[in-house]
């Protein structure tokens, strides 16, 4: 069988790649899988660079865990994808309920973001995820509540000092399809850019359901490369509710090969990351009550119809 990252590099992308979590490492037949060379070409920790790992008291920094996925990502040769640096959730409480002034969070979120940027050089990252509402508006989280839109900037600015090579991303979800949510990305995206605040990508976080792929979602990642920025499908995942049948797994199949060639279609689409591979770890059955099914391989880590409809993609 044709291995995914190959599929992705042979159709002139840079990489199909995964999410994994350190409490997975340990299952061989799991690594087994992501270690297998022409697989995955790219990996993201799915929690260990977040901020209440890396930073959980003020100015305590624990690496360990965010170690241990940027060194796999080393020794496998897969390029690595930080995420994130500034984010309303799982964050410690000394941030969410500190007492801020407007300078002492700026200090905060420029001191934490260049931590983390500054020690994984070379990379791409979500420097700001979710910054929006699903209406579009901003969300109202400490960040914009002490420091407004400026956030933002102060954000990327600090991850560019950190690391004139990395790769600076806003990573957000429903803006896959057009609407409120996707235009206020495009303005932000414009305004970062008239301001001469760097900006190097999009990220569609891609949390889909079987069955309502949106038609528009490759006119939507157009309308973002307009813009003069690559784009990348980072969080990819086609849940589904549950139980599982072979109609549904079909229409999987249908949906991951829609959402891989929207990819292909798009120059500036640069890969695609799947938000773990296996239905054995997938974080959609605890977070969306009685569904789940929604990654290309199964509990068993048996491949699935949606594995055939990636490489179909492609
Ligand atoms: C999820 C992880 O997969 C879970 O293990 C964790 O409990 C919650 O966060 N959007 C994101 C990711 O940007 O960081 C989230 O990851 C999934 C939604």
């Amino acid at each position: 069988t044709t291995l995914l990252d190959n599929a992705a590099k042979a159709a002139g992308k840079k990489y199909l790649g995964t999410a994994t979590d350190n409490g997975e490492l340990t299952d061989t037949a799991y690594t087994a899988i992501l270690d297998e060379k022409g697989m995955f070409g790219q990996i993201t920790p799915a929690n260990s660079m977040k901020w209440e790992n890396t930073e959980p008291e003020q100015g305590v920094w624990t690496w360990t865990d965010a170690d241990q996925i940027a060194n796999l990502a080393k020794s496998n040769g897969q390029l690595l994808r930080g995420h994130n640096c500034v984010w309303y959730n799982q964050l410690p409480s000394w941030v969410t309920s500190g007492t801020w002034t407007t300078s002492t969070l700026t200090s905060v979120v420029q001191n934490h973001t260049g931590e983390l940027v500054g020690r994984y050089k070379g990379q791409v990252w979500d420097v700001v995820n979710e910054p929006f509402n699903d209406d579009g508006t901003y969300r109202e989280d400490v960040f914009y509540n002490t420091l407004g839109e400026s956030y933002i900037p102060i954000a990327l600015t600090a991850a560019r000092a950190a690391d004139p090579n990395a790769k600076l991303y806003i990573n957000e979800y429903n803006i896959e399809y057009q609407g409120s949510k996707a235009t206020a990305m495009i303005n932000l995206v414009k305004s970062l850019q008239s301001q001469g605040v760097p900006i190097d990508g999009i990220g569609l976080q891609s949390h889909f359901i079987v069955g309502e792929v949106p038609s528009t979602l490759q006119a939507t990642m157009e309308s973002f490369t307009a813009l003069g920025v690559e784009i990348a499908i980072t969080e990819l995942d086609i849940r589904m509710t549950l139980p599982e049948t072979a109609a549904l797994l079909e229409q999987q199949k249908t949906d991951y090969d829609t959402v891989i060639s929207a990819c292909r279609a798009v120059s500036g689409c640069i890969g695609v990351t799947v938000w773990d591979f296996t239905d054995k770890y997938s974080w959609v059955p605890s977070t969306f009550s009685g569904q789940g099914a929604a990654t290309p391989y199964d509990s068993n880590l048996v491949k699935k119809p949606a594995y055939d409809g990636i490489i179909a993609g492609f």
